[in-house]
């Protein structure tokens, strides 16, 4: 029979059968039990006249089982059709990334962001916590890094031009920071709808904002800094003194103590290496740890910060940068730069999740500039996303089995409010959650014509949407 009902992602199996479940409270209608007879990724949903069932290999299946049921009660009104699905995710990691340095986005947002997530069955928010543009997270004993370290008094208007002169701002302050108590309270809200939050702590670069607030942890500690008020990447990176490493020690074992996630995100990108260069300090410091060349110091904050964690239990997960210094075997690389990456780590035998920027930067443009609000640049429309080619080489089996997923970016540098997180967001995230669950393959043609019957479910949760064209 056709399809009553549009889902995305479209789960592996779904048989639609006649008849309809009459109820107004179709959630007290719904049985839940895990099995053990079920792989553990693995749930199945019956919806019959008389009630619907679910069950799960795992509470993390059960979780998933709960949002396609979410998506069915959403596009229905009192009258649910007959179906029985049975289906499981190809990929463990099913990832958003938001970034809430560049703007900071309050709890309640976060949350209506997470609801969206669990209704497509992403299971991973990656919260990007720290840039050189504001640091939003309360970590105990350094009070500068929220009090200044989280706010800049104004912010660029417009693109960064080559020209300094060009630049204009808006004279308003901006910021905020989140308390560890509101971060446990969104851990928790994410945790019941199967959604994992893995912080990121951008490290070495990426730090103005800390360097803001304690000047001691920079290479010029005599030099007084403002939290960053232009995009771009900034110079200014930690320098290599003991304080500086006390202070990475505290602010990795708060994180990891804060979040269960059995990760946690250094960052490791974009590190300029000019500072280092100039700096006698970290000349010396080279002497003392054997380096001849700059770019290893990198390396040294990268097992730094992995040996903090692993007393913690943790695994670091960082951005591809990494690959160019020394880390650990059981980093996970985080690919963003070129597809090539891809191939690269996972012959290096380092497990991968797909964030490519070709694909997965919703802070592109979703379609052509001159309709659209302003962006940082590219184009990336939803049919880029659902038919994206993630590797352009072909893989061993072996490097198979390293990916473990793909991931969706916010960068929200032209993201000032979360009406704009939400419509650079969707729809290309449906078609992210799509790929990254590994339905079952369809034309663009019938996804496109699924997903414009599913956006509905957008409007019913209040989400912003670009309409389709
Ligand atoms: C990045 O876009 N700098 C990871």
């Amino acid at each position: 029979m056709p399809d009553p009902l549009a889902l995305v992602p479209l789960p592996q199996s779904v048989v639609w059968s006649d008849g309809t479940w009459e109820t107004s409270a179709p959630w007290e209608g719904l049985s839940v039990g895990l099995n053990d007879a079920l792989p553990a990724t693995e749930y199945a949903l019956s919806i019959s006249p008389t009630g619907a069932a679910l069950s799960a290999g795992s509470e993390a299946a059960l979780a998933d089982g709960r949002n396609t049921f979410a998506q069915i009660v959403t596009g229905t009104n009192g009258s649910i059709p007959c179906v029985t699905i049975s289906d499981r995710p190809k990929h463990a990691w099913r990832g958003m990334h938001l970034d809430v340095s560049r703007h900071f986005l309050p709890p309640a947002e976060i949350e209506t962001l997470i609801d969206a997530m669990a209704l497509h069955r992403l299971n991973v928010l990656h919260l990007h916590l720290t840039d050189d543009q504001g640091w939003r997270i309360e970590i105990k004993g350094y009070p500068r890094l929220t009090e200044v370290g989280a706010w800049r008094e104004q912010s660029l208007v417009g693109h960064m031009g080559e020209d300094e002169e060009s630049w204009t701002f808006d004279g308003v302050p901006h910021g905020g920071s989140y308390t560890q108590e509101e971060l446990a309270g969104l851990v928790e809200y994410a945790r019941r709808r199967g959604i994992m939050i893995v912080p990121e702590v951008d490290l070495p670069g990426h730090m103005q904002a800390a360097i803001s607030a304690y000047p001691e942890l920079g290479n010029f500690p005599e030099q007084q800094l403002g939290v960053r008020e232009v995009w771009g990447i900034s110079d200014h990176v930690l320098g290599v003194s003991d304080t500086v490493f006390d202070f990475l020690r505290d602010v990795l074992t708060q994180v990891a103590d804060l979040f269960p996630a059995p990760y946690v995100h250094i960052g490791g990108d974009e590190c300029p290496r000019a500072e280092w260069e100039r700096s006698p300090a970290a000349r010396s410091r080279m002497n003392e740890w054997g380096l001849t060349r700059v770019s290893e110091i990198q390396g040294r904050f990268t097992q730094f910060a992995a040996d903090v964690l692993a007393e913690k239990g943790k695994r670091v997960i960082a951005w591809d940068e990494v690959l160019e210094s020394h880390l650990p075997d059981d980093t996970v690389i985080m690919n963003w730069r070129h597809g090539n990456g891809v191939k690269d780590s996972t012959s290096r035998g380092f497990r991968t999740i797909i964030a490519n920027n070709e694909h997965t930067y919703f802070d592109h443009y979703q379609a052509s500039p001159k309709d659209e609000p302003l962006a940082i640049g590219g184009l990336t429309t939803v049919k880029d996303v659902y038919t994206a080619k993630f590797s352009p080489h072909k893989l061993s089996e072996d490097q198979q089995t390293l990916i473990m997923g793909i991931q969706g970016q916010l960068w929200t540098e032209y993201m000032p409010t979360a009406e704009q997180v939400q419509y650079m967001a969707f729809p290309r995230m449906c078609a992210l959650a799509e790929r990254a669950w590994g339905s079952p393959e369809q034309s663009w043609e019938e996804f496109e014509e699924r997903l414009r019957a599913h956006l509905p479910r957008l409007d019913a949760f209040g989400i912003r949407y670009r309409p389709l064209d």
